[in-house]
């Protein structure tokens, strides 16, 4: 069990487990005006263990319910991460008495990693495991998890996707209970040579100004020497086996920001929600937060966005447009410990956020065009030695454009998420100043307007 907090660096905004260790976002769907959040759970201490799905509900995306635990681990194993589908046709036959079930796919994770499903009557708050378990064996591959399902618009019914090691598999199904392997994606060239895990794969369309292309999402772990876990995408086309990535479109960072993993869209949304786990896996269990460990990202939503290089997913949070809009040229005081913030600038410039106590977190542009963010003076806190060697990382991503820029971005006690470029480039951050940041400063030619969201 962890030591107590130093000071409360729970989130104002962000999603936390009421207690104790939580990571991936699991099963996010939308049903009847409520916004699901499934998540990897262990209740019984502040580290990683024997996974549950924790549950909680919301209908803005930022004010969550706490919902009891949905899923417990089982004699197939414990629960590892996967997704949910609204079954509106039952298809699957789970629906009795006119209602319509909520179906998850799970990993089943025990002496091998298998898929699993299960059902909910009840609008997702107790669920029913198909005696028919699991849905797919193990094809002898260790790490072979985290299914992610969704509809096929080319043959009709369902696709699934699931990492297996350093690649995915795709699945084909009609009544989400048999599925039939129809293409495989990877392993790529930007991952070979070295032991690179694939983990939480999505699949989904994303409209372009002429039509739509397919986004194919990859957590990937990097190995041990680098140990650091990033979530990165392709662009490509589904041609309803398999996806098939776009010739000369590179492999790009949703996020290149060091706490930031393992995310997932929604099902059943009009727009393409996404939510990630804010956290870097290597320190993850580290924190210095108390009676609980881990958190989440705000959501976002996801488009594509054309740039002078090419067709680039763009990040945008959820439910926090209002406080952008209307956010007043700042001074040298920060507006609170929750707050928006916007950055105009032009050419090399940045913004430091500090407190008396000598902390501060810097970010903007550098002499070479990129967006970055230096976290190295963050804190005087002692918190791990992997935290210590990561937080000395220089962290940076090129822009996509030249000349001015702007960074929108979230500050919520412990967590600083930033979207440049209308959110082609995007760097999460978690931050432990013992003491709040107060103040602010800027460097160059930069303008930082912010906004409260303490109310
Ligand atoms: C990613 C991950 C998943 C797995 C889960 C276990 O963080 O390793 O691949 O399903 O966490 O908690």
């Amino acid at each position: 069990m962890s030591q107590p907090a130093p000071r409360a660096f729970r989130p104002k905004i962000h999603f936390t487990a009421p207690s104790m260790w939580l990571n991936d976002p699991n099963g996010l769907c939308y049903e009847n005006g409520k916004y699901h959040l499934y998540y990897q759970h262990y209740p019984d201490d502040t580290v990683w263990g024997p996974m549950h799905w924790g549950h909680a509900v919301s209908g803005d995306l930022l004010h969550w319910e706490h919902c009891p635990i949905a899923m417990y681990p089982d004699e197939l194993g414990m629960i590892f991460s996967g997704s949910a589908v609204i079954d509106e046709e039952n298809v699957s036959g789970f629906g009795t008495d006119g209602k319509t079930p909520m179906v998850i796919f799970y990993t089943s994770h025990g002496d091998k990693e298998r898929q699993s499903m299960a059902y909910s009557l009840d609008g997702g708050m107790t669920f029913t495991r198909y005696p028919g378990n699991p849905i797919l064996e193990n094809p002898g591959i260790n790490d072979y998890r985290d299914p992610k399902v969704f509809r096929n618009p080319v043959k009709g019914g369902f696709s699934m996707v699931v990492s297996a090691f350093d690649r995915a598999m795709i699945y084909h199904s009609t009544d989400l209970k048999h599925w039939e392997k129809t293409g495989e994606f990877g392993p790529v060239a930007e991952f070979a040579g070295e032991r690179y895990l694939w983990e939480c794969p999505d699949l989904f369309p994303l409209k372009t100004e002429t039509g739509e292309k397919w986004v194919f999402l990859l957590s990937v772990v990097y190995p041990e020497n680098i140990g650091i876990h990033r979530t990165c995408y392709f662009i490509g086309q589904f041609d309803g086996d398999t996806f098939i990535r776009e010739p000369g479109a590179p492999m790009e960072l949703l996020d290149g920001g060091p706490d930031f993993y393992a995310g997932s869209t929604y099902w059943g949304t009009p727009q393409r929600l996404f939510i990630a786990w804010e956290a870097a896996p290597s320190y993850a269990g580290a924190l210095p937060t108390g009676e609980y460990c881990g958190q989440m990202t705000l959501a976002r939503t996801l488009t594509l966005k054309s740039t002078p290089a090419g067709d680039k997913v763009a990040s945008k949070p959820v439910g926090i447009e209002k406080a952008l809009d209307g956010a007043d040229l700042g001074g040298e005081t920060l507006p609170g410990e929750c707050f928006v913030l916007r950055v105009c600038g032009e050419g090399e410039g940045s913004v430091t956020l500090y407190n008396q106590e000598g902390e501060q977190v810097v970010f903007g542009v550098d002499s070479s065009n990129h967006f970055y963010v230096d976290r190295s003076r963050s804190t005087v806190l002692s918190i791990s030695e992997t935290y210590e060697r990561q937080v000395n990382q220089y962290v940076s991503l090129p822009r996509f454009e030249q000349g001015a820029w702007q960074i929108d971005g979230v500050f919520d006690i412990s967590s600083l998420e930033l979207f440049g470029d209308q959110g082609t480039r995007c760097l999460t951050n978690l931050l432990f100043p013992k003491q709040p940041y107060t103040s602010c400063k800027t460097q160059g030619n930069v303008q930082v307007f912010f906004g409260d969201l303490s109310e």
